[in-house]
Formats: structure tokens, C-alpha cells, sequence
């Protein structure tokens, strides 16, 4: 593995697997491998579960957490990125940062000796995508199967904007070889840099990333629906004018009607109830948003442990 976990793009699909199958072995066990070592949160956007998730990884590793909130340190304001990234490699032992841009990010990577870890950016949310792929797997993959599981039999339909989520998704879909329609208005689709990336590697697993206007095309006999807030933060803005452009990509019961009967519902959370979802389906049975929302801890714990000796951080 590299040493650092930027973009989905730094992983290929066997180490993804390698991340599902460290993170079952180590769910809930209290370790001591990062006894002694920190692990410093630099957030510049508001967090639920990634600050809480984080901070509970690395505790059940045996470590301690910092949080710097974004009035903390000014980022690239006080003090340059590399500059932030230099100093706190003398400290502490990995880096976890939420930004707005995504260079930020690979700014930290690149000036840090320690892993830096994407906690979400404009551009991507990898933490997520694979604890997204990773609930898929421990509802659709028997135990039987899960190593060899067969993801060219499953259908992601995302819905709505085609932002740092669904990249992180599309790129995970094309490097474990699943089939992706992503749903959305014009103009609001995932970055072109991104289709090009997905459709790449696509070429090597067999897996397929296509876009649609046509929300019950997306849906037809999906296996998973998706869907993320129509605004994400530091577009709230945007909000109002989007409202209407992307209604029809609303995940309601008749959107879930056209795919499969048992079909999975995610969502990143948090959600805006009766925007891009519904509650009834937020909460309804086919609803697996907590079970994302739990296997954040899980897909974490996984990629620190796996991370954390590369440096003898
Ligand atoms: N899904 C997610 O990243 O949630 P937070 O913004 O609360 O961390
Ligand atoms: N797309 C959303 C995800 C939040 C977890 C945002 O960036 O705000």
C-alpha cells in the first residue's frame, strides 16, 4: 500500500479487498498497536461520524486522538499546508483531514512523513465509498463467498450530484469490477476527470460506469440505491436553486419500486429528509444507512492498521 490514502485511486482492487477482510478480523478487538502514537484530526468542515469514527479507531488500536477544528490552525492561512504537514510530522504518527480543496490534501501527502488520510475533500470521500461497498458486502456476500465475491453481479444506482461521494463510489466500482449508473441532472454529473479514471480501469476489471438522465432506467433491477444531500457542504448557497433541478432524482417508494424487490438504500448521511430522500425510506426496511454509518469505524480501524507500521509510525 502507499502511504497515504488520498484519493480511492491509490488503492488497487486486491488491497480494497485486503481492507474488507482486516476490517472483519479486527472489528471490535481492542489492540495496542498504535500504543504510545496520535493521530491528529485537521478538519475544515463540521463532522459526525468521521471525527467520531476516527477517534474511536484509533482508540480501540491503543492510541490517542487530537482534533484541530477549522478555526484552530487556519490551514494555508496561518501557516502554509506543507509547513502545517512538516510540523506535525515531528509529532504525531498519521494525519487525518477533512478540506475543501482536495489539493490540500495531497498538499499534507506529499510534505508529510506520516500517513495522510483523506477524510473527505471536494473532490473524493474515500473513507466512505469503501465502508459503503463494505456494508454491501456483509449484506449480499454470504460467508461462504465474501473473499471471492463476485462483484460483476451487482448494480450501484446512485442518484443526484455527482460529487466527491459518488467519485470515491465510481472509482471503487471500477477497481472491484461492479456495475455503477449514476442518475443526476445535466450539468451536476461527476467530474469528466473522474468518468475518464472509472472508465479506465473499468477496461481491466470488467466492471461498467455509465450516466443517465433517466432515473427509472438507473433504477431498473438495481441491487443498491444511493444517494447524497443535493448541496454538500460549502454549497449551501446552491441550495434553493438546485432544489427543483433535482427533484426527479428524488429516492422515494416509487423510485425503489423499479428496482429489486430487496434492494439496499445508502445514504452517507447526513440527509435532508424529504429532499434527496424520503423518511419513510430512510427508515424504512431496506434502509441500511447505519450499517454505513457503523462500518466507518470498522473500514478505518482497517485502513490505520494497515497504514501505521508503513512509516514505524
Ligand atoms: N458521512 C460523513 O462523512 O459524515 P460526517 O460529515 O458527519 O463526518
Ligand atoms: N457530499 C457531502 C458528503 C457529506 C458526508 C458533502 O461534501 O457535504
Amino acid at each position: 500500500m502507499k502511504k497515504d490514502l488520498v484519493s480511492i485511486a491509490d488503492l488497487n482492487g486486491e488491497e480494497i479487498r485486503e481492507l474488507f477482510k482486516i476490517s472483519a478480523e479486527i472489528k471490535g478487538k481492542q489492540l495496542d498497536l498504535a500504543q504510545g502514537k496520535t493521530l491528529v484530526l485537521v478538519f475544515e468542515k463540521p463532522s459526525l461520524r468521521t471525527r467520531v469514527t476516527f477517534s474511536v479507531a484509533f482508540f480501540q488500536l491503543g492510541g490517542n486522538v487530537i482534533y484541530l477544528a477549522p478555526a484552530d490552525i487556519g490551514l494555508g492561512k496561518r501557516e502554509s499546508v506543507p509547513d502545517v504537514a512538516r510540523n506535525l510530522s515531528r509529532w504525531v504518527d498519521a494525519i487525518s483531514a477533512r478540506t475543501f480543496a482536495h489539493k490540500t490534501i495531497q498538499e499534507l501527502a506529499e510534505n508529510a512523513s506520516i500517513p495522510v488520510i483523506n477524510a473527505l475533500s471536494d473532490a473524493e470521500h474515500p473513507c466512505q465509498a469503501l465502508a459503503d461497498f463494505l456494508t454491501i458486502l456483509d449484506h449480499l456476500g454470504s460467508s461462504s463467498e465474501r473473499e471471492a465475491f463476485d462483484w460483476g453481479k451487482i448494480k450501484l444506482a446512485y442518484f443526484g450530484d455527482g460529487n466527491n461521494v459518488c467519485h470515491s463510489l465510481m472509482l471503487t466500482a471500477a477497481r472491484l469490477g461492479a456495475r455503477m449508473v449514476i442518475a443526476g441532472p445535466q450539468g451536476y454529473g461527476p467530474k469528466q476527470e473522474f468518468i475518464e479514471m472509472a472508465q479506465e480501469e473499468s477496461k481491466k476489471t470488467g466492471a461498467s460506469i455509465t450516466i443517465t438522465r433517466d432515473p427509472k432506467e438507473a433504477a431498473a433491477d438495481a441491487d443498491v440505491i444511493y444517494t447524497d444531500v443535493w448541496a454538500s457542504m460549502g454549497q449551501e448557497q446552491e441550495a434553493e436553486k438546485r432544489r427543483s433541478l433535482f427533484a426527479p432524482f428524488q429516492v422515494n417508494p416509487e423510485l425503489l419500486s423499479y428496482a429489486k424487490p430487496n434492494v439496499l438504500v445508502e445514504h452517507c448521511l447526513p440527509a435532508h429528509r424529504g429532499e434527496e430522500i424520503t423518511s419513510d425510506v430512510l427508515d424504512g426496511p431496506n434502509s441500511i444507512v447505519l450499517d454505513e454509518a457503523e462500518n466507518r469505524l470498522h473500514i478505518q480501524k482497517a485502513i490505520l492498521y494497515r497504514l501505521l507500521p508503513l512509516t514505524g509510525g
